[in-house]
């Protein structure tokens, strides 16, 4: 079985991408699998790699980054001397998806977990891992996943959305309260976004967040646990299943931003440490959402939960971080399903 596996990309969660990437190219067995390695730079060039997988890592801080800037090699930013993954034919990479029997987009965000490369896909007929072309748009997008969980029933706390140009009313101000957390809509592992405690630093924060995406969410901050989910499409065309659930903790931390997540560094309790009544409920949701969205393979669904144990939607990624620190394979391991067992698992889904 030919896999192909697509990463970094052009969003700016380019480099968690290649961090996802180098952990999967890692697990999966070679002797059962033929892997194509095909990295795309953050200009969109697509480059067949080979090489060395465990580059694509965070080292001392430093992200690994996919270049083609000489041309002929992919540069890892992480270490400039690390030139094992060579690119072969820079024009080959889209064109080798065409010989794959299925496609692992292992890509996070804009041009990626949106919808758009699954598109490419299904235009293509060639079998890939995770959710389809709607489910991916309406995942990505924070507004659309809020409309369709509130159209399901499941609680999502206030917020307004601000279209390109359009900046927040007094009246929004003040339904909302401070703080606010201002976000890209369609964005992820935090980039873009600022948390704002003056209304004299919104401006400034909406800017930030349309860098990434025209359309701005500005929600109100939730004071409460953060709680996550991992959802795996059921094999055999069964139900799907929800993992045990994890809380994150982040050690001083005053949210959980690109620093906390990746760098500095945050701990999780698996499973998580709450009423049994909270716990179904929020298997429950994420259930549920991956349902409502029509979404497939795999999410990671996350939620708030406040003191008095009300649960809130939050947000769920259909191709949720799968480095060796994210709380996707962290949360399955605790379940009883290793790294390699979850991979194999959605490769063979995807060819279901
Ligand atoms: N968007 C990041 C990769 C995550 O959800 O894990
Ligand atoms: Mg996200």
């Amino acid at each position: 079985t030919r896999v192909a596996i697509v990463f970094g990309g052009r969003s700016s969660e380019h480099a968690i991408s290649c961090v996802s990437a180098g952990a999967i190219l890692g697990a999966l067995d070679p002797d059962q699998y033929e892997i194509l390695p095909v990295g795309i730079t953050r200009a969109g060039r697509w480059v067949l790699a080979s090489g060395d997988a465990s580059r694509l890592a965070i080292r001392e801080r430093a992200l690994p980054e996919i270049t083609a800037a000489s041309g002929s090699a992919v540069v890892l930013a992480v270490d400039p001397t690390a030139t094992e993954m060579i690119v072969r034919d820079p024009v080959e990479g889209v064109s080798e998806l065409a010989g794959a029997d299925v496609v692992f987009p292992v890509l996070h965000g804009a041009y990626g977990e949106d919808g758009t490369i699954q598109g490419m896909l299904e235009m293509a007929g060639i079998p890939y891992v995770g959710a389809n072309v709607f489910a991916s748009a309406a995942a990505m997008d924070k507004e659309f996943t809020k409309k369709l969980a509130i159209a399901e029933g499941i609680p999502v706390g206030p917020y307004a959305v601000l279209r390109a140009g359009v900046s927040l009313s007094g009246a929004d101000r003040d339904r909302l309260g401070l703080p606010v957390f201002v976000k890209p809509s369609r964005a992820g592992s935090s980039t873009g976004i600022t948390k704002v405690s003056d209304w004299a630093d919104l401006d400034a924060a909406v800017a930030a967040a349309r860098e990434i995406d025209p359309k701005v969410l500005v929600e109100a901050a939730i004071v409460g646990r953060e709680i996550e989910c991992g959802v795996l499409e059921g094999e055999t065309g069964g139900e799907p299943e929800a993992s045990l659930l994890a809380e994150i903790h982040m050690d001083g931390a005053d949210w959980y931003d690109f620093e906390t997540k990746y760098l500095a560094g945050s701990r999780a309790t698996i499973p998580a440490d709450l009423p049994d009544a909270v716990t179904r409920q929020v298997r429950q949701y994420a259930l549920r959402t991956f349902t409502a969205l029509d979404c497939a393979g795999l999410a990671r669904v996350d939620f708030f939960v406040t003191a008095s144990g009300e649960v809130l939607l939050n947000e769920i990624n259909t191709m949720p971080g799968m480095t060796p620190t994210s709380m996707f394979p962290q949360m399955w391991a605790a379940t009883g399903l290793e790294y390699p067992k979850v991979v194999d698992r959605l490769v063979r889904t995807a060819l279901s």
